[in-house]
């Protein structure tokens, strides 16, 4: 099971004691851990180099219970740092969500910043549009609303080497800290990273503790979220691709029934999957520990997080090594720095250790992006390269591997069709990295290879939670909609297509509803074919229109057809009209959102800044929606 690590809520703790101290609050919005990481990683450090000050690391969805106090609270900081993720469609992580809201909405607040010194450290990537637009948004606020930013605002790439500009970021940090924090006694200190390995301490055992209770209510009801997962069986599974094609597409169902577990139709469902045991063998072999070992892994910090230091993980129940890394390890991404780092204290052949120092070091920057990022190289690939380093169990799960997180699908059914069920249409990740090793992704091989209760009483399951989206049909089912989703993109409209179905079943109106989908070929990968054709003859879909790109000599994609079809799309939009776009963020969506431009520009005769104004407007009113990653 992921891990059930109770954080004190900010309302537990005990009245702060005015000692004197200047107080620095660092504030995070995570959503796989590195910002939280990199927050702990700054209060490590400044709290090494500034003994006159206080530090604390806080998640911001536990800072407050609700706007009020978020404004009470926020009015007494004098010192704070934030680091927040920007996700799929700009969109910020569900821990920050509904501070994002408040903060950027509370805009008539005048100068009540003024005694803020700020900084912001942004974690995006610049592939996609809205490149942290999360943490230029809290920048500009915080700065218009009287804050003193201390720093210009971070903005870390996770497309390059996102370590590196948070190193960069803190360097300029440093000597403004300098100036407000900084007490003549204070000495320079060394790295932090060493001091954070030894906090982790492992116990083995000798025998099985009892296990952790399976179904999630450990929250004391059976509210499910990403700490409080739900084991689900998979029902059943399906391939989508024809034999003809080279690739692969999934169609899984979970079981929910009984669970207490709901969702909406165009929610997502967060699945936490398991590594191959053939990845897991290979990492047993490189740790050189059989895999019954059983052990856990303890902190000595006094406030229940585990670490400080680097972006250290955090513990998870006792049990054995093989379970250790087939559900909480990530064994196949690229190693951050800091993983170089541990590898290199414990490599015992003087030359490995060097070359993996300089992998991990400013000089080492261009050998880095090269050799691991270039080159695909994931962690295992390394320790199967550097064979003398051996790191104890503690810092393998603290710093060298960090912890496998949950994976993300557009659910494509609707509970008014399925109630008891979540359906998932997922594309397997399988490619060849430059050095020849073949990646496989970790949930869609597991969900590749998962076997359905209608084959087995033995069948596969796996934890689960519902993360809410605000991809949502019209509330009047009478209002048009285009739906533009090629490849799995398709998913959350099969979902809307059974809402609509069901919603016709039961006597309703609908209103026209055009399906953009493109795929490669119709022969191979016209996923779900037979389904949509009986949507369109049960007139829930009026029209469908497809494309597919490697049938003729030329491609053919969605937007082309957008562009065939464009007076037909404007008169769906002018007549009130809803635009929804799912699939990939970095292609797709970008050159969809070109082609609703023009279509607009052309067809209601504005001028490319009054087409602009038109579609942010559809996109404020909540009538242009993406989902996208
Ligand atoms: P391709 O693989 O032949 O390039 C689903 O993945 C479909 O989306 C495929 O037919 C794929 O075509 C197509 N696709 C790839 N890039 C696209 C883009 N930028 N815009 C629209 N469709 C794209």
């Amino acid at each position: 099971e992921p891990p059930r690590v109770v954080v004190p809520k900010a309302a537990a703790e005990p009245e702060e004691v005015d000692d004197g101290k200047k107080k620095v609050t660092i504030f995070y919005g995570t959503q796989t851990g590195t910002a939280e990481g990199f927050a702990k990683a700054l209060a490590e450090e400044a709290k090494a180099r500034y003994q006159q000050a206080k530090f604390k690391v806080i998640d911001l969805d536990d800072y407050a219970a609700d706007d009020e106090e978020y404004e009470e609270k926020m009015k007494k900081e004098t010192f704070a740092f934030f680091f927040l993720a920007t996700y799929g469609d700009g969109e910020p992580t569900d821990n920050a969500a509904r501070f994002y809201k408040w903060f950027t909405e509370g805009k008539e607040r005048g100068d009540w910043l003024k005694n803020l010194q700020y900084g912001v450290f942004g974690l995006g990537n610049r592939q996609y549009e809205h490149f942290n637009k999360i943490a230029k948004e809290v920048d500009n606020i915080a700065a218009e609303q009287g804050g003193n930013k201390l720093v210009p605002v971070g903005l870390g790439d996770d497309d390059q080497c996102i370590e590196d500009d948070f190193t960069a970021w803190r360097e300029l940090l440093w000597p403004e800290l300098d100036k407000l924090l900084r007490d003549e006694d204070d000495a320079t200190v060394a790295t932090p990273y060493t001091a954070a390995v030894l906090e982790y301490r492992v116990v083995f055992h000798d025998q099985l503790e009892e296990s952790i209770s399976e179904n999630g209510y450990a929250n004391g009801n059976a509210v499910y979220d990403a700490q409080h997962p739900c084991r689900a069986n998979v029902a059943i599974k399906k391939e989508l691709h024809t034999p003809a094609s080279d690739r692969s597409c999934t169609h899984l169902e979970f079981d929910i029934s009984g669970t207490g577990l709901a969702y909406e139709t165009g929610d997502h469902v967060g699945v936490y999957c398991e590594n191959l045991i053939e990845t897991v063998e290979e990492a047993e072999r490189l740790l050189s520990l059989p895999p019954q070992t059983y052990f856990s892994i303890h902190t000595d910090k006094e406030d229940g997080t585990p670490l400080g230091g680097s972006s250290l993980t955090p513990p998870f129940p006792p049990c054995t090594l093989r379970t250790a890394l087939t559900r909480y390890a990530d064994l196949l991404s690229a190693p951050k720095k800091s993983a170089l780092m541990a590898l290199a204290a414990y490599a015992s052949d003087s030359s490995e250790a060097e070359r993996l120092k300089h992998l991990a070091s400013p000089a080492g920057k261009e050998d880095y992006s090269d050799y691991v990022v270039t080159n695909q190289r994931s962690i295992l690939e390394i320790m199967a390269e550097f064979p003398s380093a051996k790191p104890p169990l503690g810092v393998f799960f603290a710093a060298v591997a960090p912890r496998l997180q949950p994976r993300f699908y557009s659910i494509s059914s609707s509970p008014k069709i399925a109630q008891n069920r979540i359906h998932v249409t997922c594309a397997l990740v399988y490619e060849k990295t430059p050095t020849g090793r073949i990646h496989k992704g970790v949930c869609s091989t597991w969900m590749k290879n998962a076997v359905p209760s209608e084959e087995s009483l033995d069948c596969s399951s796996a934890p689960i939670f519902v993360r809410t989206s605000n991809f949502r049909l019209p509330a009047d089912p009478k209002v048009p909609i285009v739906m533009i989703g090629p490849g799995t993109g398709l998913a959350p409209f099969r979902g809307f297509l059974q809402e609509r179905l069901a919603l016709k079943e039961s006597g309703a109106e609908l209103g026209p509803a055009v399906l953009f989908f493109g795929c490669r070929n119709r022969q191979m990968d016209f996923i779900y074919e037979d389904e949509l054709n009986n949507f369109v003859k049960a007139g829930v879909i009026s029209e469908l229109v497809l494309a597919f790109s490697r049938e003729g000599s030329t491609k053919e994609y969605v937007q082309h057809k957008m562009s065939q079809k464009a007076s037909d799309v404007w008169n769906m939009i002018s007549e009130g009209g809803y635009v929804y776009v799912c699939g990939d963020a970095k292609g797709m969506a970008r050159d969809v959102h070109r082609t609703l431009h023009t279509i607009v520009q052309e067809q209601g005769s504005m001028d490319s800044t009054k087409a602009e104004g038109f579609v942010k407007n559809l996109q404020m009113t909540g009538r242009y929606l993406r989902d996208v990653w």
